[in-house]
Protein backbone atom coordinates (compact mmCIF):
# COMPACT_ATOMS: atom_id res chain seq x y z
CA UNK A 1 0.00 0.00 0.00
CA UNK A 2 1.48 3.59 -0.87
CA UNK A 3 1.76 6.13 1.42
CA UNK A 4 -1.90 8.14 2.63
CA UNK A 5 -1.35 11.70 4.11
CA UNK A 6 -4.17 12.43 6.52
CA UNK A 7 -5.07 15.92 8.00
CA UNK A 8 -1.71 17.31 5.92
CA UNK A 9 0.90 14.59 7.15
CA UNK A 10 1.99 12.10 5.08
CA UNK A 11 1.68 8.20 6.71
CA UNK A 12 3.01 5.15 5.77
CA UNK A 13 0.84 2.37 6.59
CA UNK A 14 2.31 -0.02 4.77
CA UNK A 15 2.93 -2.13 8.31
CA UNK A 16 -1.00 -2.22 8.26
CA UNK A 17 -3.11 -5.22 6.99
CA UNK A 18 -4.87 -3.56 4.17
CA UNK A 19 -8.53 -4.98 5.55
CA UNK A 20 -8.21 -3.29 8.52
CA UNK A 21 -11.13 -0.49 8.46
CA UNK A 22 -9.58 3.17 8.24
CA UNK A 23 -11.58 4.19 11.32
CA UNK A 24 -9.23 1.47 13.67
CA UNK A 25 -5.79 2.84 12.11
CA UNK A 26 -7.02 6.43 12.73
CA UNK A 27 -7.75 5.48 15.76
CA UNK A 28 -5.83 3.32 17.09
CA UNK A 29 -2.23 3.73 15.90
CA UNK A 30 -2.31 7.12 14.79
CA UNK A 31 -4.51 8.31 17.83
CA UNK A 32 -7.11 10.70 16.02
CA UNK A 33 -10.26 9.62 17.92
CA UNK A 34 -12.47 12.30 16.92
CA UNK A 35 -14.29 9.69 14.37
CA UNK A 36 -15.95 7.72 16.41
CA UNK A 37 -17.21 3.80 16.16
CA UNK A 38 -21.42 3.55 15.96
CA UNK A 39 -22.27 0.87 13.90
CA UNK A 40 -19.77 -0.68 12.13
CA UNK A 41 -21.79 -0.87 8.64
CA UNK A 42 -21.92 2.32 7.20
CA UNK A 43 -25.68 3.01 8.59
CA UNK A 44 -24.73 5.78 11.34
CA UNK A 45 -22.10 7.94 10.36
CA UNK A 46 -20.45 8.37 13.52
CA UNK A 47 -17.03 7.89 11.72
CA UNK A 48 -17.57 10.21 8.93
CA UNK A 49 -14.37 11.42 7.58
CA UNK A 50 -13.09 13.19 4.25
CA UNK A 51 -11.44 11.13 1.19
CA UNK A 52 -10.61 13.54 -1.24
CA UNK A 53 -13.06 16.02 0.29
CA UNK A 54 -15.82 13.54 0.11
CA UNK A 55 -17.69 12.43 3.31
CA UNK A 56 -17.17 8.29 3.33
CA UNK A 57 -17.73 6.17 6.18
CA UNK A 58 -14.18 5.14 7.90
CA UNK A 59 -15.72 2.16 9.74
CA UNK A 60 -16.20 0.21 6.39
CA UNK A 61 -13.47 1.74 4.35
CA UNK A 62 -10.18 -0.45 4.12
CA UNK A 63 -7.36 0.98 5.03
CA UNK A 64 -5.72 -0.55 1.54
CA UNK A 65 -7.94 0.76 -0.79
CA UNK A 66 -7.04 4.32 -0.26
CA UNK A 67 -3.24 4.34 -1.07
CA UNK A 68 -1.92 7.92 -2.49
CA UNK A 69 -5.51 9.61 -1.08
CA UNK A 70 -5.87 12.58 0.91
CA UNK A 71 -7.91 11.91 4.52
CA UNK A 72 -8.99 14.70 6.36
CA UNK A 73 -10.85 13.72 9.75
CA UNK A 74 -12.15 16.19 12.79
CA UNK A 75 -8.65 16.89 13.87
CA UNK A 76 -7.95 18.26 10.63
CA UNK A 77 -10.56 20.28 9.77
CA UNK A 78 -9.24 23.66 11.72
CA UNK A 79 -6.75 25.42 9.90
CA UNK A 80 -4.45 27.86 10.92
CA UNK A 81 -5.67 27.76 14.39
CA UNK A 82 -9.06 29.12 13.62
CA UNK A 83 -12.13 26.69 13.86
CA UNK A 84 -13.94 25.74 10.60
CA UNK A 85 -17.11 27.51 10.36
CA UNK A 86 -19.21 24.64 11.30
CA UNK A 87 -17.33 24.26 14.35
CA UNK A 88 -17.86 27.57 15.43
CA UNK A 89 -22.09 27.39 14.48
CA UNK A 90 -21.71 24.43 16.39
CA UNK A 91 -20.63 26.44 19.71
CA UNK A 92 -22.32 29.37 19.10
CA UNK A 93 -25.97 26.73 18.43
CA UNK A 94 -24.90 24.94 21.85
CA UNK A 95 -25.64 21.98 19.09
CA UNK A 96 -23.75 18.90 20.89
CA UNK A 97 -25.75 16.53 23.65
CA UNK A 98 -23.59 14.01 24.24
CA UNK A 99 -21.58 14.38 21.50
CA UNK A 100 -21.05 11.01 19.58
CA UNK A 101 -22.33 11.24 16.55
CA UNK A 102 -21.35 15.30 16.27
CA UNK A 103 -17.87 14.73 14.35
CA UNK A 104 -19.73 12.99 11.73
CA UNK A 105 -22.23 15.33 11.52
CA UNK A 106 -19.67 18.67 11.22
CA UNK A 107 -17.74 16.06 8.49
CA UNK A 108 -20.67 15.49 6.53
CA UNK A 109 -21.77 19.34 6.87
CA UNK A 110 -18.26 20.23 5.87
CA UNK A 111 -18.89 18.39 2.32
CA UNK A 112 -22.23 19.47 2.05
CA UNK A 113 -21.28 23.45 2.08
CA UNK A 114 -18.31 22.94 -0.12
CA UNK A 115 -21.35 21.78 -2.63
CA UNK A 116 -23.66 23.99 -1.50
CA UNK A 117 -22.68 27.02 0.24
CA UNK A 118 -26.18 28.27 0.52
CA UNK A 119 -28.29 24.79 1.43
CA UNK A 120 -31.89 24.64 1.72
CA UNK A 121 -33.91 22.97 4.49
CA UNK A 122 -34.73 20.20 2.29
CA UNK A 123 -30.92 19.91 0.73
CA UNK A 124 -29.71 20.04 4.34
CA UNK A 125 -32.05 17.65 5.54
CA UNK A 126 -31.06 15.27 2.28
CA UNK A 127 -27.41 15.27 3.24
CA UNK A 128 -27.48 14.70 6.80
CA UNK A 129 -29.33 12.13 6.43
CA UNK A 130 -27.26 9.26 7.15
CA UNK A 131 -25.70 10.76 9.96
CA UNK A 132 -28.09 9.89 12.88
CA UNK A 133 -28.04 11.40 16.30
CA UNK A 134 -29.49 9.30 19.60
CA UNK A 135 -30.03 12.57 21.09
CA UNK A 136 -32.15 13.83 18.40
CA UNK A 137 -30.00 17.13 17.83
CA UNK A 138 -31.09 17.54 14.60
CA UNK A 139 -32.75 20.95 14.81
CA UNK A 140 -29.81 22.61 16.27
CA UNK A 141 -27.95 20.60 13.05
CA UNK A 142 -29.84 22.28 10.55
CA UNK A 143 -30.11 25.56 12.40
CA UNK A 144 -26.08 25.61 12.48
CA UNK A 145 -25.39 24.88 9.23
CA UNK A 146 -27.62 27.71 8.01
CA UNK A 147 -25.68 29.90 10.52
CA UNK A 148 -22.52 28.85 8.97
CA UNK A 149 -23.61 29.20 5.54
CA UNK A 150 -24.88 32.99 6.19
CA UNK A 151 -20.99 33.60 7.24
CA UNK A 152 -19.45 32.08 4.34
CA UNK A 153 -19.01 28.65 6.01
CA UNK A 154 -17.27 26.86 3.18
CA UNK A 155 -14.19 27.06 4.25
S1 LIG B 1 -19.63 3.50 12.65
FE1 LIG B 1 -19.35 3.90 10.57
S2 LIG B 1 -21.32 4.37 9.82
FE2 LIG B 1 -21.64 3.76 11.88
S1 LIG C 1 -25.41 14.32 20.37
FE1 LIG C 1 -25.69 12.37 21.28
S2 LIG C 1 -25.84 11.00 19.60
FE2 LIG C 1 -25.84 12.96 18.71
Amino acid sequence: MATVTINGTVHDLSQIDPSTPLLWVLRDNLDLVGAKYGCGIAQCGACTVHLNGQPIRACSTPVGSIGGQTITTIEGLAQDGKLHPLQQAWIDNDVAQCGYCQAGQIMTAAALLKRKPKPTDAEIDDAMTGNLCRCGTYVRIRKAIHDAADKGGAA
